[in-house]
């Protein structure tokens, strides 16, 4: 096996006294209570004494089933830490189950970035190990370690084996495409049900490049992993391996206090940024790296995502953007192999959470196909993986991926034919009377962070059936909503100001001429200023769909797209002291 690399070389700072010891390292009625609670599960006190406590942050559900086998994950976690004597504690949040989530788990992410902040600052925590998987459980769980800063490190649950149905290989992306079909007469409803049964066949993620396998790879990119996170399958066994290293590694990084703020620097993020433009990555990655950044205070911002990505071509022959899957991505060297094709761009500098350079952790790796990975000089596409469109149809910028939309497309000026809404999509979308050919321009409103509310991923709306049977297999489609990350087509994304918050994109109408121009950059609508102004002056808000709860704080606070759709009171970082102290 090719061994990720695992460094103890750094200097152990003996002086400094654990965290935990403020708890467990007490005398008198304090100590007593903290220690003796912790013995009721037969734990001598020794175990957890002077030892690295290390939490297991776990978002198992039974209800994610991205993360099903997080259990024995980590079991896996906790023999490694105990070798390095650490002490390891598991402890559930929030879990965020794409699928089933309703009316998104994006809605969520937040909220589980609260609950992981506080759950590790408040107990007696001298490091965190983060299992993550399903797309929005590593956004949140970085989020929320970034807000402590204590020692930390990301185990990603690993991609499904790739689907296998009549002889062909299948991915999440092919949902899409047997959905078109079953509304096209061409694929019977009943065959799907052996399509569902042949796609998820295994214990693991989405197995293409979409946000779960995307975040997998930002985490390694950013250095908060050992080297191959990414893209071992849940099923492979070198993932328990991976995951047995990485609690050896938590106990060390506690001794060497190398903490997310060490290792997150404005390099990292580049890094992260050019990678995922590499490989295709999710546009979703935009906006969960912009919420990261703004919790460690890293300076980012859209437009860095453009200059960052603007000349990296296409290397990772990954769906929905080429054609393998992720289980392929792993037997062709990983993401170190797609590190080492980028070894010229990179800040090969950064530390990464084993204390060494991600450079250093790439330079043996190899590229074993180069029909999975390319390099820069012979990519898949010339077409970079992400974008940032502006113009005065997006005042704050919107999102598209070039790599999964279609060539003939990229200049395209069309007549707009709005959606005021989800629902007035699908009341419509398939009707005689919707007046609409395949030059014309779909927009969707009122689907971002504060209308919907929680952004869900509806942007690659499907096309009007009527076109779809003249064999139209894309258009353009715009919306302030996200897009699975296995998701494709010519979708431009994240439009800020959502329609919720009144800009220029609230009072689109059909018939306005709007101009994609990607070699420019551009958004545009052919409508006057003074006509858009007049147009805002009528315009009626609609209420929040919702006036207590969780769900009413996040629409009051939930800040745009273009700013990660954090919440505005989450942003930075409250560090892992306690304010006050009870006991
Ligand atoms: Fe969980 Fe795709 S649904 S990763």
């Amino acid at each position: 096996m090719r061994t990720p690399i695992y460094s103890m070389n750094m200097e152990e700072d003996k002086e400094r006294p654990l965290r935990s010891s403020n708890w467990f390292g007490r005398s008198g009625k304090d100590g007593f209570i903290y220690r003796a609670w912790m013995k009721n599960q037969g734990t001598p006190d020794y175990e957890f004494n002077d030892k690295p406590v290390i939490g297991i942050c776990n978002t198992w559900s039974e209800l994610t089933p991205c993360n099903g086998h997080f259990r024995e994950l980590a079991e896996s976690v906790k023999k490694g830490i105990l070798e390095a004597g650490g002490f390891p504690v598991e402890f559930p949040v929030m879990s965020l189950g794409e699928t089933l989530m309703k009316p998104t788990a994006m809605l969520y992410r937040n909220q589980v970035s609260m609950d992981v902040e506080e759950s590790i600052r408040a107990n007696p925590l001298d490091g965190v190990v983060l299992l993550c998987g399903c797309d929005k459980t590593t956004p949140s769980l970085v989020m929320g370690a970034c807000s402590v800063d204590i020692p930390a490190i990301v185990v990603s649950g690993g991609p499904m084996l790739t689907g296998k149905y009549r002889g062909k290989s299948i991915g999440t992306s092919d949902v899409w495409r047997y959905h078109d079909d079953v509304r096209e007469g061409r694929l019977e409803n009943s065959e799907l049900r052996n399509i569902e049964a042949a796609m998820c066949r295994s214990d693991g993620h989405c197995a293409v490049m979409g946000t779960a396998s995307s975040m997998a790879c930002m985490v390694e990119a950013l250095g908060l992993s050992l080297p191959e996170n990414a893209a071992i399958p849940a099923a492979d066994s070198r993932r328990k391996v991976l995951a047995q290293w990485s609690g050896l590694r938590i106990v060390d990084m506690v001794r060497e206090d190398l903490k997310p703020s060490d290792i997150l620097t404005i390099k990292a993020f580049e890094n992260a940024i050019k990678v995922n433009a590499a490989i295709g990555g999710s546009t979703n990655f935009v906006i969960h790296l912009l919420a990261i950044a703004g919790r460690i205070g890293v300076p980012l911002e859209l437009g860095d995502f453009d200059r960052l990505s603007a000349n990296i071509p296409l290397i990772a022959n990954l769906q929905p953007s080429g054609k393998h899957f992720m289980e392929d991505l792993f037997y062709a060297g990983g993401l170190p192999a797609v590190l080492k094709e980028l070894k010229e761009i990179l800040n090969n500098d950064s530390i990464t959470v084993n204390g060494k350079p991600i450079g250093e952790n790439y330079r043996n790796a190899q590229n074993y196909n180069d029909d999975v990975i390319g390099s820069v000089a012979d990519p898949f596409s010339d077409a970079t993986g992400l974008a940032i469109l502006n113009g005065n149809l997006c005042e704050n910028g919107a999102v598209i991926k070039p790599s999964a939309a279609s060539g003939h497309l990229m200049k395209h000026t069309g007549k707009a034919v709005v959606f005021e809404n989800i629902e007035d999509y699908k009341a419509r979308i398939d009707t005689d009377e919707l007046e609409v050919d395949e030059s014309c321009v779909l927009v969707l409103k009122n689907v971002g962070p504060q209308g919907y509310p929680g952004m869900p991923e509806v942007g690659n709306m499907g096309l009007p059936k009527k076109l779809l049977e003249k064999g139209i297999r894309d258009m353009v489609r715009i919306s302030d909503g996200r897009m699975s990350g296995t998701g494709f087509g010519t979708v431009v994304l994240h439009v800020s100001p959502e329609a919720a918050a009144g800009g220029n994109f609230s009072v689109i109408e059909d018939g306005d001429m709007i101009t994609l121009d990607m070699a420019d950059r551009s958004l545009t609508v052919a409508v006057t200023d003074g006509e858009l102004d007049r147009r805002k002056k009528n315009r009626t808000a609609t209420p929040p769909v919702m006036d207590r709860g969780y769900v009413n704080l996040y629409i009051n606070h939930v800040q745009q797209a273009h700013l990660g759709a954090d919440m505005d009171f989450l942003r930075g970082k409250s560090g892992s002291d306690v304010p006050r102290d009870s006991h």
